[in-house]
């Protein structure tokens, strides 16, 4: 509890929603407690909880009250009832989709941030804030090997840079109808929504058929390139991945940037995923070629250990990106201050926009990189473990190699003779099982159209024994399953 409580109570100001200087510290320290309780108990607790809209809207459907009650009492109770009724992404047995596991300093940083209510979309407004931001997208910029004049901004996610890059690399909108933009089959969905968003016709957004690794082909995007220019259509944009969703492959980025660069097409990678995996030299030497890009989307609240939300849009020609965005209405007239003070809001579409880069700053300058870089290594080293234990099980079948950190696989257990219909519910029964039992939380995807259990490792509090003790509950639930059919 914090040191202030006993000091005699004063009220800060006179509007209609202060409270006594006593309720607001109570409130802070009960806020504080109850993290740090969910935090050091995390481990123990299940990682999955939810229910069914009709469960939810039994327990929330109510008319906003007229009258005020206790902040700490609806605090309390607000906690218990919507936020412990979720699944705990940064549990260290939570491998489904992509986890997040935030450092402490960037969460508290976080809340700092929206204490002091800054506005980040001018530097009128926000001066070292910006700076700070500036600063660490020059951080981010050297990481991925960009050259000095390039830049960026922080985005409430990969999505949100994905769409932003796109309105970049259309350049003029006149003939949109005629332009074409490229991804892999292993692309994220953002892409193609991004694609929607900025104009692309749905019949010109060209999705590459990967190789049986799971890259995109290359043969296959050159043709397609060229098929495109002799039927008179107009290829923009091409989309890499830096670590695609579903495997964790990445695309020969150098092969991309080649062909973009000799068909004089934009190169985006998206690497919201894998970005900052640059930072072992396994990952760098994975992504070689992504300093080749015009455009990357990164992802700090997937691997830089950061909370929700923040994204980043890195675009090698910084004029490119501002002349995208920059637009100067009467009423913004006193924000320029000339062009060294940058106004992020000419970067992208938010003019009220938050400090995002305060926490990562924050947390990176409490740890140090050493640390950083060491908890990316261990992801990248768990799901090597997860991938040979798999390879070694007699129940598990690697479906593709583990890349990054993520390893695809099915149950299959020896002996059973299972057809592919079979399978898939066998599967799919083991990974409802894994699920419902609050012990780990593993998610599915297809791949090639075969259903397949995905594990996703990127959380720093993860050990050995959490991705192991998953597998073997996997096979032994399989076993139990396939025993009772
Ligand atoms: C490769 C890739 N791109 C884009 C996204 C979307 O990022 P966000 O959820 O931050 O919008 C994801 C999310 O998992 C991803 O893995």
């Amino acid at each position: 509890m914090g040191q202030n409580n006993q000091k005699s109570s004063r009220r800060v100001s006179r509007g209609p929603f202060d409270l006594e200087e006593k309720e607001m510290r109570d409130l802070g320290y009960k806020a504080i407690d109850i993290l740090v309780d969910r935090w050091t108990s995390l481990r123990a607790q299940n990682v999955w909880a939810g229910g069914t809209r009709k469960e939810m809207e039994a327990i929330f459907r109510q008319h906003p009250p007229e009258r005020p009650s206790s902040s700490l009492s609806v605090m309390t109770e607000a906690v218990e009832q919507v936020l412990t009724r979720a699944a705990r992404i940064d549990h260290p047995r939570f491998f489904a989709f992509v986890p997040s596991s935030p450092t402490w300093p960037s969460v508290i940083a976080d809340a700092l941030v929206s204490g002091f209510n800054i506005f980040q979309g001018t530097w009128l407004e926000s001066a070292a804030p910006s700076q700070v931001e500036l600063v660490v997208l020059d951080w981010f910029r050297e990481w991925i090997g960009f050259p000095e004049l390039s830049g960026g901004i922080l985005t409430s996610g990969g999505s949100a840079a994905n769409l932003n890059a796109l309105v970049v690399a259309r350049g003029e909108v006149d003939e949109l109808d005629r332009a074409v933009v490229y991804c892999s089959d292993q692309g994220h969905s953002s892409l193609e929504r991004a694609a929607r968003m900025v104009g692309i016709r749905d019949c010109n957004i060209r999705i590459v058929p990967s190789t049986q690794k799971y890259c995109i082909d290359l043969d296959l995007l050159k043709k397609a390139i060229q098929k495109d220019k002799a039927s008179g259509l107009n290829p923009k944009v091409v989309c890499g991945n830096g670590g695609a969703t579903n495997t964790g492959i990445v695309d020969p980025l150098e092969g991309l940037a080649e062909i973009c660069q000799s068909e004089n097409l934009w190169f985006h990678v998206d690497a919201s995923y894998g970005g900052f995996s640059v930072l072992t030299q396994e990952g760098k030497t994975s992504l070689e070629g992504i300093e080749l890009a015009d455009s990357v989307t990164l992802d700090p609240h997937k691997w830089l250990f950061q909370p929700y939300e923040v994204g980043c849009l890195m675009v090698r020609d910084l004029q490119l990106l501002e002349s995208a965005f920059r637009v100067t209405p009467d009423y913004l007239q006193d924000m320029d201050l000339g062009l060294e003070h940058v106004n992020f809001c000419d970067r992208g579409l938010q003019l009220t926009r938050s400090a995002r880069a305060f926490k990562i700053w924050v947390s990176v300058k409490t740890f140090g990189m050493k640390l950083f870089r060491e908890a990316i290594q261990n992801g990248l080293d768990l799901v090597r473990d997860a991938d040979l234990y798999v390879r070694e099980s007699d129940t598990l079948e690697l479906m593709a190699d583990a890349s990054l950190g993520i390893v695809c696989f099915i149950v299959n257990p020896r002996g059973f003779d299972l057809n592919k219909e079979e399978l898939e519910a066998l599967n799919s029964a083991v990974l409802d099982d894994i699920v419902e039992s609050g012990y780990a939380m593993i998610s599915s995807t297809k791949l090639k159209g075969q259903f397949a259990l995905r594990l996703c490792v990127m959380n720093h509090t993860a050990r050995k024994e959490d991705v192991l003790g998953v597998l073997k509950t996997i096979e032994m639930t399989a076993e139990r399953l396939a025993t009772c059919e």
